[in-house]
């Protein structure tokens, strides 16, 4: 079996996925004439032709423009709908999504035309696909933890009954530490929300300390930067904290030169809890089983690697132990399977 078959068929959770970010070219497009609003572009192509990125803030600023054509819930729910069903082809048994609010209600858009939209097609993945789902709002760094916040209260209601499960923390890391975040996220915590936070991605290894010492995180993003501190690694690695890893993302944003000199692999051998996933699928071009054939073949990871990565993927999860369990048989099985 060749491995894209292989992983393929492993059953996986994505954990590191902005909604916003699986926004196709062609999907965006189609909502920009359906709400009639203008874009700088005629052509499939040329919205690709414009993803020439190398640094986080440039692919942010074409990432904020995107957006825009999303006005309806309707387009919330067209969006998710578009990449739970690319997700259930790749065999993601569960995703747990982020959603940037305040990309939205910044530009007059209401939290709940996004907030249900998104829920609505979740909901139909559920039933329809058997992908089982978790809603993530994060808060943007580059806005004050004041405005945090304010979505905050008005996720109040989604907050309160389970709708939305976690709060997590994106967009500009320079000279955004997790420390601007610190009441916030123990509100969010004394909440009952699971505590995500991007960190390691641009920022320096001490982001991803404060993440998890100052903010209380259950799990980082991306993380890639705390490889260089190797006291961190020992703590990461000791108190099983997943690190969301996103190898094309990486490759454009994260001073990934070539794929052969991803850090993935070394995560694993330092015994971190490292998870594959897409990120942005639509700028970074591939989406969960992309990433894992691209890593896999370029650092020439083995069968049992792929295992663990999937394994990993479960238990960094915020399912409970049961569904996590069952999941863990499932790996166990499919990877059997290949004998
Ligand atoms: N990093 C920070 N913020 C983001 C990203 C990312 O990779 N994608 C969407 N918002
Ligand atoms: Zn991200």
């Amino acid at each position: 079996m060749d491995v894209r078959s292989f992983v393929r068929a492993l059953p996986k959770a994505e954990l590191h996925l902005h909604l916003e970010g699986a926004l196709e070219p062609e999907m965006l497009m189609r909502l920009a004439r359906r709400n009639k609003v203008g874009i700088p572009f005629r052509t499939v192509e040329e919205i690709r032709a414009a993803y020439r990125f190398s640094e986080l803030q440039d692919f942010l600023d074409i990432y904020y423009r995107g957006m825009d054509v999303l006005r309806t819930e309707e387009d919330f729910h067209d969006l998710t709908a578009a990449y739970l069903e690319r997700a259930a082809a790749d065999g993601a048994v569960h995703v747990e999504l982020f959603f940037d609010p305040q990309g939205h209600t910044g530009r007059g858009i209401p939290f709940a035309v996004a907030a249900d939209g998104i829920l609505a097609a979740l909901a139909d993945g559920r039933e329809r696909q058997g992908v089982t789902s978790l809603l993530i709002m994060c808060v943007l760094r580059h806005l004050s933890e004041e405005e945090g916040f304010a979505a905050f209260r008005e996720a109040g209601p989604y907050i309160a009954d389970g709708r939305i499960a976690g709060l997590g923390l994106d967009s500009s890391e320079k000279d955004h530490p997790p420390a601007k975040f610190e009441r916030l996220f123990a509100a969010a915590r004394e909440a009952g929300l699971r505590l995500v936070a991007h960190a390691g991605e641009e920022g320096p290894a001490s982001y991803v300390a404060d993440a998890v010492d100052r903010l209380g995180v259950d799990r980082i993003d991306h993380g890639n930067r705390a490889l260089e501190d190797p006291a961190l690694v020992r703590r990461l690695a000791g108190r099983g904290i997943a690190l969301t890893v996103c190898p094309l993302s990486n490759l454009r944003l994260c001073g990934v030169p070539d794929m052969r000199q991803h850090p993935l692999k070394r995560m694993l051998d330092a015994g971190l809890k490292a998870t594959v996933n897409s990120d942005d699928p639509a700028y970074f071009g591939g989406y969960l089983v992309d990433n894992f054939v691209a890593v896999a073949e370029a650092l020439d990871l083995d069968r049992a690697d792929l295992v663990t990565l999937a394994r990993n993927s479960i238990e960094g999860s915020f399912l409970d132990e049961a569904a996590k369990q069952g999941h863990l048989d499932g790996i166990a099985r499919s990877a059997g399977a290949d004998g």
